[in-house]
């Protein structure tokens, strides 16, 4: 889907179709009152007659409006009158997009920035609009000859801005748009199931990733893991036919000497919980373990299309969690490469021991920042459903960054603590640290095992075991938290 500025008077645009807002009670908005000029008032005409419902959202397609070059126009109802909320907001551009999506019209001019939206501006509402419509436009990529037909509007016109100069506004549809491919990126990996997407699949992609967009892409093997003292990490894959795989993606936007953001994804391919065994009900969710990865790969394309200013590295470490004759056993003890020794009391807490020893590699780069991101736990769909990403961080001001870009793209991520208290749990007899802790606060003990071995940096992590995938009848995953990373990526460059 295509984005581009169309500087014409609207009733002039040759396009498949104007979208306009329609503010019930109030006044047209600008570029519905240029239709109603144009067709010698049809749509008060129309509006008068009730033909269209005042909640946000609904939509009434008309064709062949006298007076009016496109062969279509969409209203879009605005609600009753007051400022919309941003959820409302993009309502409007999915039923938009939704109302169109198998008509005649390819293109369509979008006048729907016109909207007053509460506390955002229009640069807030181009970029969602992007966002939301290529959302909607997405279609998974199925394992089979028959694929679902592709969204028929391919192209989205968008009138001059009056509150941003053209340069902006192309800067922003081309962010927002990059931003979004890094979102497809995201979920197409998730989407694939575990027997195509092992972890030399992900490294193949690391490398096809790293050509296409100019990334240094370096692979650690097992042998590799097993001279570095990973034994964390070997633990988890040790049950497995597939190979674990450590993936360095290095993107360098500025000076070598910055020092760069170290992004670090779980990448678990498939996660039965190994000899703690998952019950069968929805196992096959587990093929969305490696979401965090998926958002990595993401992010670093989306980084390296909008060229940012920045150096940035994604790392993935990435294995399988199977039950087999040579698996970890719960009670066995290894050693991390941090050198800290871990007694593993439940193998389906696996998504920590491959994040230790990647958080203990990460220090090599000398991160200015270090973040991790994980469908790290069940108990974070409890805590905070699935709306929001849970958010630990050993610095106030990072968390403060990271909440602040979850707000301003709608991903939005939502504070845990990670005070020293909870580490009680972690303690072992027999080990520095146990794996597992009690069930109360399963996701800040988690998070509190990770903290063990981030000490020395700045250091935040994001549990998405809740929001990366959705299940049920609109099973899939989201791409989250590919956004949030971007602006917040955006906001290093600005600073
Ligand atoms: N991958 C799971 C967490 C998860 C659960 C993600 C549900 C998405 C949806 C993780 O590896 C796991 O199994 N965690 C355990 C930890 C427990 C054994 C301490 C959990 O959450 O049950
Ligand atoms: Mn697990
Ligand atoms: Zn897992």
């Amino acid at each position: 889907m295509e984005f581009s500025i169309k500087n014409q008077s609207i009733d002039k645009v040759r396009s498949g179709c104007l979208v306009v807002g329609i503010v019930e009670g109030k006044k047209l908005t600008p570029s519905a009152k240029a239709v109603d000029q144009a067709s010698a008032q049809a749509l008060s005409h129309l509006l008068k007659q009730g033909d269209l419902p005042a909640k946000a959202g609904k939509t009434l397609l008309l064709h062949h409006l006298t007076g009016v070059a496109a062969a279509r126009v969409l209203l879009v109802s605005a609600g009753p009158g007051k400022a919309l909320e941003e959820r409302e907001f993009r309502t409007l551009v999915r039923s938009a997009v939704t109302a169109l999506d198998g008509t005649g019209a390819t293109s369509a001019l979008f006048c729907l920035a016109e909207v007053p939206v509460k506390g955002r501006d229009e640069a807030w509402k181009l970029e969602q609009l992007v966002w939301v419509a290529r959302e909607t436009a997405y279609r998974i990529t199925r394992v089979a000859d028959q694929q679902d037909p592709p969204c028929t509007l391919t192209e989205i016109l968008l009138p001059p801005s009056p509150a941003l100069k053209p340069a902006a506004l192309h800067t922003l549809l081309q962010r927002s748009s990059a931003i979004a491919n890094g979102q497809d990126v995201a979920r197409d990996l998730a989407n694939l199931p575990p027997n195509l997407c092992t972890p030399t699949y992900l490294a193949e992609r690391a490398k096809a990733m790293g050509k296409e967009w100019k990334l240094k892409v370096d692979v650690l093997e097992r042998s590799d893991m097993e001279k570095l003292g990973m034994g964390a990490l070997l633990a988890v894959s040790a049950g497995s036919r597939q190979p674990p795989k450590l993936i360095a993606m290095h993107y360098q936007g500025t000076d070598k000497k910055k020092k760069p953001v170290v992004l670090v994804g779980k990448g678990i391919t498939f996660d039965t919980g190994g000899i703690s065994l998952k019950p069968a009900p929805d196992m096959d969710e587990m093929k969305f373990d490696m979401c965090g990865a998926a958002s990595v790969f993401g992010t670093l394309q989306a980084v390296a299309e909008m060229r940012l200013p920045i150096n940035v590295i994604g790392l993935v470490p990435t294995c399988e969690n199977m039950p087999d004759g040579n698996a970890t056993r719960p009670g066995d003890i290894v050693r991390s490469m941090s050198g800290k020794t871990i007694e593993i009391l439940n193998t389906d807490a696996e998504g920590r021991l491959i994040l230790c020893d990647a958080l203990t590699y990460a220090q090599r780069f000398e991160p200015a920042t270090l973040i991790d991101v994980a469908t790290l736990t069940g108990a974070c769909v409890i805590a905070l459903g699935h709306e929001a990403t849970g958010l630990f961080a050993n610095d106030d001001s990072l968390l403060a960054e990271l909440q602040a870009a979850g707000n301003a793209t709608g991903d939005r991520a939502w504070p845990l603590p990670l005070w020293e208290e909870y580490q009680e749990g972690l303690k072992s007899n027999f080990a520095d640290l146990a794996n597992v802790a009690g069930r109360p606060g399963g996701s800040i003990t988690a998070a509190c095992f990770l903290a063990n071995f981030t000490k020395t940096m700045r250091w935040a992590h994001l549990d998405i075991a809740g929001v990366a995938y959705r299940a049920g009848k609109e099973k899939g995953a989201t791409g989250r938290p590919v956004k949030l990373f971007c602006h917040y990526l955006m906001q290093q460059c600005a600073r």
